[in-house]
């Protein structure tokens, strides 16, 4: 109503229109007064005497009263060219509009297609999908449920308007009672415009609405789904609709590389682990000793602030620090006393025969540094560079700390290890010389938070699929 009486204003405040009207209405030696639907007079066309007035005409734009033209029998006709006029300026701007929204989604598709390849995550997605479809269509919610076929459950990826960098994980049976299981059968997205009266569950975690939910299919397959929901009761359109289906094609492209990525990385580090492992099944002593060298390194380098991917190299890094020891003898590894001068320079080879066989895997190249260092001194004095202060890299300097500290606490047959306070105490004293002092005083503080319970799993993924 609003946009009819401003799409009339403007008719009636244009010369070319009031021209045409005014000698129209000067050829039919008529007159009519033009007032918009509250009664206010806009024009006043070829001069009309209000009191002379003999009947009035309605104007409208798609059926909808837009005003009136009040005057004689032939003011009929000054009110058709109006309308004709109304009708032109109307569709000028629904095309106007539709041109406008092709451009918005133009720009939506071009911003989303190419964020999203950024996505290392599906919280990623879902936050990307969240604040770049609120500008185009009504949505106080996006998220993206997946079917985990291990335990026939969905797991649940959502975040909110009203909190958007906050990603909520949750889980909810497959049951068939959500309109997200509906539509993964189906494989059609869907509107629901009032959720109350078609009777589905709204996704878990909000208020909802209206929501339009979309499958993620990879092909014919069917992964997920993908919802955008309003708390509100609103009027999803078809063309939302449609809008958010090509969306949700690049979402499920995009959630099924970054499930390939992780099935990819559970296997590179499973191969990672298997390498490390080799070294601990030919020492039984050291039992786990590669799990606490890295947990005390992670901890570290949290400590030290170091950001997610310098602290998956330090990982891989600490699993593999002693990978080198497959090189040296049984006789020489295992030997329960003090080893001779030329035992002892084949085992001090082990960094080297570690570069040695890392080198040549790809992807290992960045943990080289931290294994091959591992056994430096802060004073020059280690192997098997001679390396010293900053000359030794961060991670192999980490992992010296993390490295004697669980040989110091080693429990052995042939001696006890000492506790922990005392290992501490020694840390300390070789600090500044054997150690640096900065990586000394990171582990003193993460030490107390250390909980080497957390993981039963040496090779757990930093980086799960959610976040
Ligand atoms: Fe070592």
């Amino acid at each position: 109503m609003k946009n009819n009486r401003i799409i009339l204003k403007k008719i009636l405040s244009n010369k070319e229109s009031l021209d045409i009207l005014n000698n129209t209405a000067e050829g039919l030696n008529t007159s009519a007064v033009i007032t918009d639907i509250n009664g206010d007079i806009l024009a006043n066309i070829g001069n009309l005497d209000p009191e002379a007035a003999a009947g009035s005409f309605p104007l409208n734009i798609k059926g909808e009263k837009a005003g009136s033209a009040v005057g004689n029998k032939n003011a009929q006709v000054i009110a058709s060219m109006i309308n004709y006029m109304l009708a032109a300026e109307y569709n000028k701007r629904d095309l106007i509009d539709e041109v406008s929204n092709s451009y918005k989604e133009i720009n939506l598709f071009y911003d989303f297609t190419e964020k999203i390849l950024d996505c290392n995550s599906v919280s990623d997605i879902v936050l990307l999908t969240l604040s770049l479809i609120k500008s185009f269509i009504k949505v106080d919610t996006v998220s993206i449920m997946l079917k985990n076929d291990e335990t026939n459950w969905i797991d649940v990826i959502s975040a909110y308007d009203c909190d958007e960098k906050t990603v909520k994980n949750s889980i909810m049976p497959f049951n068939g009672e959500s309109i997200a299981e509906f539509v993964m059968l189906s494989g059609n997205a869907e509107i629901i415009n009032d959720i109350s009266i078609d009777g589905w569950t709204a996704p878990s975690g909000g208020k909802t609405g209206s929501m339009m939910c979309a499958p993620l299919k990879i092909k014919n397959r069917v992964i997920g789904a993908i919802n955008i929901a309003t708390e509100n009761i609103s009027e999803f359109t078809s063309s939302d609709l449609k809008l958010f289906t090509i969306l949700s094609h690049n979402a499920a492209v995009c959630v099924e590389n970054v499930r390939l990525y992780k099935d990819l990385k559970e296997i590179f580090m499973s191969t990672v682990y298997a390498l490390a492992e080799t070294i601990e099944m030919r020492d039984n002593y050291t039992g786990n000793h590669t799990k606490r060298v890295m947990e005390y390194s992670c901890a570290i380098g949290e400590t030290l602030g170091m950001e997610k991917d310098a602290l998956e190299v330090l990982r891989l890094s600490a699993i593999l620090h002693d990978i080198g020891k497959i090189g040296v003898r049984d006789d020489v590894l295992l030997k329960p006393s003090k080893l001779t001068n030329e035992e002892f320079a084949l085992m001090k080879k082990h960094p080297v025969f570690g570069e040695e066989i890392l080198r040549k895997i790809k992807g290992l190249e960045h943990v080289v540094p931290g294994v091959k260092h591992h056994h430096e001194r802060h004073d020059g004095r280690g192997y098997p560079d001679g390396l010293k202060e900053d000359e030794i890299e961060l991670n192999a300097k980490i992992i010296s700390v993390a490295d004697t500290f669980d040989a110091m606490t080693l429990d052995s047959p042939y001696r006890k290890g000492l506790d922990s306070k005392t290992a501490i105490d020694e840390l300390i004293k070789y600090s500044g010389t054997q150690f640096d002092a900065k990586i000394v005083d990171a582990f003193i503080r993460a030490f107390p938070y250390i909980d080497m319970h957390k993981s039963n799993n040496i090779f757990k993924i930093g980086d799960d699929l959610n976040g």
